[in-house]
């Protein structure tokens, strides 16, 4: 069975989750503090802020720029439901914009017609860690006085070039970045989130927040050879990273580099692989935007029928999943009113994740393209359908 990602995790994490339970320390510590300074250093943020998923990370955001009942966030619906569920938990409400022709994130033309007087942030998605298209969205988001919020969530190592420069997703170009450390990102924590901005008093915003808006962190008082009491001036929420999660964090961050230099070249060799599909849409990326390859989402050819595909290359030992999700398709949203989103729906209906991890190995690539090939031809019977390789074959 070739699944869909597998973190690449080995002895140096499991030694160092061993160092931590051995140190006795094993909640929000001296870990998640290196684990912070690291990856400001990784992405060139002046500061971040480790939290439990990014879910949380995005709830802070949202919270710490006081978005709240009566306003109204931007967003893409074509994203993991988390994206639009945050905006809600604020008590605002969720406006989805469509994606833009070609790609999955947000259409910065579409970004402009959401606008109203009740606007006040963009929730920018960089989705399966493409960066969105930030060099049009932030004028936008300028000239009417919006912040705007990076969901990086899978972008961890992606880059994109503004004007004539490349820098890290996260530095933050826009006002905050929010990351996920999910297994099924490009580094993982288990589960684990990291803020990244340049304002150091969001910074001191999310710190508090994060734990029960509490004044002296439980590290300080630990340390202090006087008595110290903490006080709560604001009421916050557990949101905190352990020190076990973040001591995985840091070696996998080492790591980083590799691994996105070693999944851009798998997403190289797939465009190759499956060059000779008629119909078959590979992943576009930009001539200003470096993906970290996430995940590797191809558009089917028309008439294509995604699920039988999918079960298909199941089948066969290969597994996908559907195309990004729409939220405002689930129940969840059936109340809220939208703009028309066509092409979110399209691509949401139209495209399937194929298996990409840096373990994974030319010949599970072959294995891949062979499925897709196969599963193209039983399920629709598609005349495009070039025959396979004699050496594929064999
Ligand atoms: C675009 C996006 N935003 C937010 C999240 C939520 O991340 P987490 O699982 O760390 O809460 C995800 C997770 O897949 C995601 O893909």
């Amino acid at each position: 069975m070739i699944p869909i990602t597998q973190p690449q995790l080995g002895e140096a994490e499991a030694e160092a989750a061993a160092r931590v339970v051995r140190s006795g320390w094993l909640s929000q510590g001296p870990e998640v503090a290196a684990f912070e300074a690291e990856f400001a250093q990784m992405v060139g943020a002046p500061h971040a802020c480790a939290v439990s998923n990014c879910t949380t990370a995005l709830h802070l955001a949202l919270t710490a720029l006081g978005i709240g009942p009566g306003d109204e966030v931007i967003t893409a619906s074509h994203s993991f439901i988390a994206t639009a569920n945050v905006i809600r938990q604020t008590g605002a409400t969720p406006v989805f914009a469509d994606i833009e022709l070609g790609g999955f994130n947000l259409d910065p033309d579409a970004v402009s017609r959401a606008i109203t007087p009740r606007t006040r942030a963009v929730l920018a998605v960089h989705q399966i860690g493409m960066p969105c298209d930030l060099g049009a969205i932030l004028p936008i988001a300028r000239a009417h006085g919006l912040r705007v919020i990076e969901d990086a969530a899978c972008a961890a190592g992606a880059q994109i070039r503004l004007g004539d420069q490349w820098s890290a997703i996260g530095s933050p170009h826009a006002d905050i970045a929010c990351f996920s450390f999910h297994p099924r990102k490009v580094i993982t924590t288990g589960e684990g989130g990291m803020l990244t901005t340049r304002d150091p008093q969001l910074d001191a915003t999310f710190r508090l927040l994060r734990q029960h808006g509490m004044s002296v962190p439980d590290t300080v008082r630990h340390a202090a050879r006087e008595v110290v009491l903490e006080s709560y001036p604001v009421s916050g929420f557990n949101y905190r990273m352990s020190d076990l999660q973040a001591a995985v964090g840091r070696v996998q961050l080492a790591a980083l580099p590799q691994i996105v230099a070693r999944r851009r070249e798998l997403a190289g060799s797939y465009r190759r692989k499956l060059a000779d599909i008629d119909g078959l849409t590979p992943p576009a990326e930009p001539d200003w935007a470096r993906s970290n390859w996430q995940s590797y989402c191809v558009r089917l050819p028309q008439g294509a029928r995604q699920i039988e595909v999918m079960q298909s290359m199941l089948d066969s030992g290969v597994a996908t999943r559907r195309g990004i999700m729409c939220a405002h398709l689930e129940p969840a949203y059936a109340g809220l009113r939208t703009a028309p989103l066509p092409r979110s729906e399209a691509a949401h209906r139209e495209c399937i994740l194929l298996p990409l991890f840096p373990q994974m190995t030319e010949a599970m690539q072959d294995e891949v393209a062979f499925a897709l090939h196969a599963a193209l031809h039983a399920s629709h019977g598609l005349s495009a359908v070039r025959a396979l390789s004699r050496e594929l074959v064999r």
